[in-house]
């Protein structure tokens, strides 16, 4: 695992656009397969990776995205989706093909089904090939929370209260952050060929800290990263 600390959140996110661009340049006749996530970590990259495709530095038409999570459920066009906040902060800048973006469907009539079909249509992907992740306080990854067990394939998730204490910043009050998500498990996001993961606020300190102990415990899911064999992480964290 390699672990880079910035001193600025600006600098940690110029980093992390890079990686994405030369791995994404990499592979640049096939189909590049990329993992995304959502929060106030990713903004930062997220506007690196416009300039860079904008001053054509960067081409997104190969590229196919699968996000990471949901909540459910939740119309496409509400101001705090996943899906708004995608295309917002990232699709509706670049030139990717819309019809090779992927997010967990907050329409679904059917969660279990939609999820099913989810964990296929990465698998028929060819796999991911660059997932990056944030991390929750908690150390939820994606919307896996803290629990006795953890689930690996996509799956409906019931958000803890911490989580929505966390995330009623986007809402005008707590009740109405959503009680569920439909997330990645932590085997989709394992079996991402390279895994980026950004940490960036005081309100992550603590968790970091666990995090770098190194112990595995399904009450730190992020510390499953630490069975995968290519992981850089990018900080903006002094510990
Ligand atoms: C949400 C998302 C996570 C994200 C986390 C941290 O709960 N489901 O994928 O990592 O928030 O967000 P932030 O970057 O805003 O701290």
């Amino acid at each position: 695992m390699e672990i880079k600390y910035f001193e600025s959140y600006e600098k940690m996110s110029e980093q992390a656009a890079e990686i994405v661009a030369n791995e994404i340049k990499a592979k640049p006749t096939k189909n590049f397969v990329l993992g995304l996530p959502t929060g106030s970590t990713p903004l930062g990259m997220y506007a690196n990776l416009i300039e860079k495709n904008k001053s054509g530095l960067l081409d997104f038409s190969k590229v196919t995205t699968f996000n990471l999570d949901e909540y459910y459920p939740i119309k496409h066009d509400n101001s705090q989706s996943y899906y708004k906040f995608m295309f917002d902060n990232l699709f509706g800048s670049i030139n990717i093909n819309h019809e090779n973006i992927n997010i967990p469907d907050g329409e679904a009539v059917d969660a279990g089904s939609e999820c099913e079909s989810y964990e296929e249509k990465i698998k028929k992907s060819g796999g991911i090939d660059l997932m990056v992740i944030g991390i929750g306080p908690n150390g939820h990854i994606g919307f896996n929370e803290p629990d006795n067990f953890l689930l690996p394939d996509t799956h409906i998730a019931v958000l803890t209260e911490e989580t929505k204490e966390a995330n009623k910043r986007f809402f005008d009050s707590v009740e109405q952050v959503p009680d569920k998500a439909l997330t990645m498990g932590m085997g989709s996001i394992l079996k991402a060929k390279k895994i980026l993961m950004l940490v960036s606020g005081k309100s992550k300190t603590e968790i970091f800290k666990k995090f770098l102990q190194g112990e595995i415990s399904t009450s730190n899911p992020s510390s499953f990263l630490h069975l995968h064999n290519d992981v850089t992480v990018l900080s903006d964290v002094g510990i």
